[in-house]
């Protein structure tokens, strides 16, 4: 007999997919309603210049920003305006040219388990069943078996993938290996989680359930979390503030102060439609009726 436990039924899958987001709250809810576990993250005139055949290219010019503890900021902005470097620079895997990174207050020279990462490709070791790729990093640590189990467990249970513990990367859809990803993020506990254009790989549907997966998790364990998408409708569903960026420049910031949750509808009343006419413009795009 296999001890693989129950595969979820159809309506859950569905259920997980239109469920309404009811616990999802602002940054400043979320704030005020108990400690927040997520980390400042401050960028101090970061600058990055790349050498590009023998030429000096400057991918991030002078970014100062600040991103409070348990802030959902998205960074929005065309291809190759220097978001994956800015992102690169707070994981600590990439250094600054000129300028400074800091988690609370702590200079970023390397990376540390207070950054979790999930980028667009999978981070998922393939040579590791799932529940071994979501324990991987807490093991490293030394935390004990039992506990790491049980932490694991935990954040697969929450992004519904308690039945696929035992099986192989290669077993499992794109979606769910997203979702195996976002598991092992949590398990190590991030002050700041670093997302790169996670789901830029995936269907509409999918992409959909596991951006309420994230923000599921984001409500109820308070970190910060930076998310790069090109996409100004996923920024407008998942932030509470929106960075735009340009040829390595911020040129917009602002906040989305609309009410939790958000429905596919919130994106069309007048306030959203503003924020994306705005952000469109800025990023040198054409709107209805716009400039
Ligand atoms: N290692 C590198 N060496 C030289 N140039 C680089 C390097 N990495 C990135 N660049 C250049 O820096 C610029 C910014 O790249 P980056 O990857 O940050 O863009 P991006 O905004 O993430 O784009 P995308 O949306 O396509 O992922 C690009 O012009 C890119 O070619
Ligand atoms: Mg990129």
């Amino acid at each position: 007999m296999t001890s693989r436990a129950r595969q979820p039924q159809a309506s859950e899958e569905r259920n997980e997919m239109t469920a309404v987001t009811e616990n999802h709250k602002t940054t400043e809810q979320v704030e005020n309603s108990g400690p927040v576990h997520g980390a400042e993250l401050v960028a101090t005139n970061v600058n990055k210049v790349y050498s590009r055949a023998g030429q000096k290219f400057h991918a991030v010019e002078d970014v100062s920003v600040t991103i409070k503890p348990g802030e959902f900021v998205c960074i929005v902005g065309p291809s190759g305006c220097g978001k994956s470097t800015m992102m690169n620079m707070a994981t600590g895997l990439l250094e600054p040219t000129d300028g400074e990174l800091a988690l609370d207050g702590e200079p970023i020279r390397g990376p540390s388990p207070d950054r979790g990462l999930v980028f667009q490709k999978d981070s998922v070791f393939p040579w590791m069943k799932v529940i071994d790729n979501v324990t991987y990093g807490l093991k490293c640590r030394g935390v004990p078996k039992e506990e790491r189990m049980s932490i694991a467990r935990k954040f697969l249970a929450e992004v519904n993938l308690t039945h696929v513990e035992k099986s192989w990367p290669k077993e499992l859809s794109g979606g769910m290996l997203k979702r195996v990803a976002i598991a092992t993020a949590f398990s190590n506990a991030p002050k700041l989680l670093l997302m790169d254009e996670p789901f830029a790989s995936v269907d509409y549907v999918t992409r959909l359930q596991l951006q309420k997966t994230v923000l599921d998790l984001w409500a109820e364990h308070r970190l910060t979390v930076m998310f790069v998408t090109h996409d100004v409708d996923e920024a407008l569903t998942l932030a509470d503030r929106i960075i735009v960026m340009t040829n390595g420049r911020v040129v917009d910031d602002r906040r989305v102060a609309a009410e939790r949750p958000r429905r596919l509808e919130a994106l069309s009343t007048p306030t959203m439609l503003e924020h994306k006419a705005s952000m469109l413009q800025h990023l040198g795009l054409p709107t209805e009726g716009g400039a």
